[in-house]
Formats: C-alpha cells, structure tokens, sequence
C-alpha cells in the first residue's frame, strides 16, 4: 500500500522564512559575523534568572494555568498600568504566550476567516504574511517606502481598506527598518482604524528600545482603540530573553476569549519556569533595559555613520528597534544576492531587504544587536568588499 503523505494544501500558501536561510548560512561560517538574527547578545538580569532557578528548585516544573501563572499576569496588569495608565482584568484580559509569535499567530487564527484581507506593513516582520496566509485570509501590503521615513501613509492604508477588510498589523518601533510613530500619526491610524471598523493587531515587542527624544505611544491608549486591540509584546527584546520564549498579549475580553481557546489546544499552557523568569524581569529593576538601550544607541550611531561613510550605502538613522536597513540599489544588485555576495566574500552574514516583502527590495537589513567591536569588524570587512563593486 503506498500512503500520500504530502503536506496539507495550506501550506503551499507559504514558504520558509528568508531570515533563517541567512541565519543558517551562519551556523555552517563558523569565521562569518553574524548581524542577521534578531537578539540582544545581553543575558537576562540576574534577579529575573535567580527567580527562574529558585522555582525549578521548588519543583515547579508542573502545568501552569492556560492563561500564564497568576503572579505574572499580576505584575502585567501592573506594567500595563505604569507605562499606559491601561487597565486589564488579570483573569480575562492577559494571555501569556510562547512568544509574541504565539500571540501574532493566535490573533489571525482566532479573527480571520478565509477571504478576509489583512492590512500587513510590507516590509514587515516575515511572520505576518505567512500568519495570515495559513488562515486562508489574504494579506493586503501597506508599503513602508524610504522616501516616507517607512511610516505607512493614512491616504495609502485608507485606499486598500475594501469591504473584506478584517485585520490591520501594526509593528511600532519597527523591524526591519527602525521606524517609529510620532502621536500624531498613531491618532491618524487609529481614526481610521475606529471608522473602517478594523481589528488592529498591535505589535510592540521594541516598546522600550527607542532612542534620541523619541516616545513610544501605544495605540491602545487613544480614543476607541482598546476595545479593538490586541496588544502583543515580549520579553525577548527588552529583557533579552528570546530562547525562553516568554510573550503576552493584552486585549479586551470579547477578543481574548478565542484567542484563549486556540492557545489551550497548541499550547496547553507556557512552560512554568520561564514565567517565573519573567516575572522577575519585570519585578527587578529596570535599569537593565536603559543600560541595553544605551549600549545599542552606540551601536545605532557606529552602524549608521559607517554605513554612510561607505560608497553606495544610503543608510537612514533608525529611531527604534535594533536594525538598521540601508538601501543598497546602487550596487546594482538584487538584495539577495547583494546579501549572498557580503556573505561569501565579506564573510558578514545579513538578511535580504526582500525577506520582509516586494518593498524591501533594494534594502539590507543589519542587526546592531550585535557586539560593538563585532560590528567595527564587520563593517572594515563589508567596506572593503564592496569597494571591489564600484
Ligand atoms: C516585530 C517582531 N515581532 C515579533 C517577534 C517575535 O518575538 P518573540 O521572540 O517574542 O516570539 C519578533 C522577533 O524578531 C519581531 O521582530
């Protein structure tokens, strides 16, 4: 008997990621840096890993709840409170999650029936599309263009929004291009956010890495929004926890409810140990993340003036986040294999503009999570590599 297991049709809607294909190359360049993965090279603070270690040491390794332990969503009913004056009921309004990407994942699957159009920033953090593609919903490309500093333009969004339009994505501070929304440009997404009647999926997980003046504004916070949003974040960026996979998302409880229900049937729950880590973090002092952010705005200025210095790079100053997304059409070259060239003969491993989307295209993105002295290396060796192009 000869069995087809072929994969399901859905996911022929999508393909693996560009990012990890780089990331990939990296494991097997043992002599390359690698500036293509998203992390801080920070570890977590000692008092959110001390906290960890005591409950493994307690035994408490058992099924947490399937909303995330109390003491955790405790203490994000107080972050929620102290950075956004925003009230969540602890029982009904907070999912912890194994990630942000849980709670991205979760939000389509609950809200999007096949056939309804989902708003996604293009370039756009590469689990959108495919989130919203196995959900048979149909991703709709706000363009991010260099000349509008990447902010989505309200009359561009206001002209895709159709009768099918269900679900609008919005990733402030932004990867991959550093991107950040003044107030008032929130307030204009949220207008029409309110009038088209859309469900916003706000992910904030670079809330806390911003730079110069720059404030970030959470959009849950203006006038009509919080019933209509699901705040997303994690621990992984601003307390440097990405392999513990620590996420959570806020949201009023008519729109909990179902991503609750698909979350029981993946998940169950969130490993325990890495929720007592988590609360930690945010019990500790919080100085961790300002002393991170300050070490990356060094990084920030390296990476954009070097860049800047270098023939054919056109780098804008990021405000937020932790990449920088020079652009790179002067080379001639497609992104990818713009990338593949610094990977192969500058030995510095970066992702493709186009792995984030058609807009990314001519653009590459460079993590300056990295350490300081890596990326100095790194950007003598892509100088002197390029140099060869021109
Ligand atoms: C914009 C954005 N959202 C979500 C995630 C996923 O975060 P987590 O590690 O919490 O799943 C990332 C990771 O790079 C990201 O850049």
């Amino acid at each position: 008997m000869v069995s087809d297991f072929t994969p399901a049709e859905r996911l022929k809607r999508i393909k693996p990621s560009g990012i990890r294909r780089f990331f990939n190359l990296a494991q097997t360049m043992p002599d390359a840096i690698n500036l293509s993965v998203g992390e801080p090279d920070f570890t977590p603070p000692r008092e959110a890993l001390n906290l960890g270690w005591q409950a493994a040491q307690e035994g408490k390794t058992h099924y947490a709840p399937t909303n995330g332990i109390p003491e955790l969503r405790e203490a994000l009913v107080g972050k929620a409170g102290s950075d956004y004056n925003l009230k969540y009921d602890p029982n009904s309004e907070i999912l912890v999650t194994v990630g942000a990407t849980e709670a991205i994942f979760l939000a389509l699957e609950a809200f999007v029936n096949p056939g309804d159009e989902v708003l996604i920033p293009n370039p756009g953090f590469v689990l959108y599309e495919p989130g919203a593609l196995l959900t048979g919903g149909v991703p709709v490309s706000v363009p991010l263009l260099e000349e509008n500093e990447f902010k989505p333009s309200v009359d561009d969004v206001t002209s895709l929004i159709t009768d099918r339009s269900r679900v609008m994505i919005l990733n402030y501070p932004n990867n991959p291009t550093g991107a950040t929304l003044s107030h008032d440009e929130v307030a204009a997404l949220s207008k029409v956010a309110v009038e088209r009647d859309l469900l916003v999926i706000s992910d904030e997980v670079y809330e806390k890495i911003i730079y110069d003046s720059v404030r970030h504004y959470c959009i849950a916070t203006f006038p009509g929004m919080r019933e209509r949003t699901l705040l997303v974040n994690s621990f992984s960026k601003s307390y440097a926890m990405t392999g513990l996979r620590a996420g959570y998302v806020y949201g009023p409880k008519e729109l909990m409810a179902p991503l609750w229900l698909v979350h029981q049937y993946t998940v169950a729950c969130v490993d325990s140990l890495m929720q007592y880590v988590a609360v930690g973090a945010l019990r500790g002092p919080q100085n961790f993340v300002h002393d991170m952010v300050k070490e990356f705005d060094r990084r920030r200025m390296l990476v954009y003036k070097r860049l800047n210095e270098i023939d054919g790079f056109r780098c804008s100053l990021p405000k937020g986040a932790f990449y920088a997304f020079p652009n790179i059409r002067s080379f001639g070259m497609s992104s990818e294999d713009f990338a593949d060239f610094l990977s192969k003969e500058a030995r510095v491993i970066v992702v493709p503009g186009s792995a984030f989307g058609s807009h990314g295209e001519g653009y590459i993105r460079i993590s300056y999570a990295a350490a300081y002295e890596q990326l100095e290396e790194a950007l003598d060796r892509i100088e002197k590599t390029v140099k060869r192009l021109r």
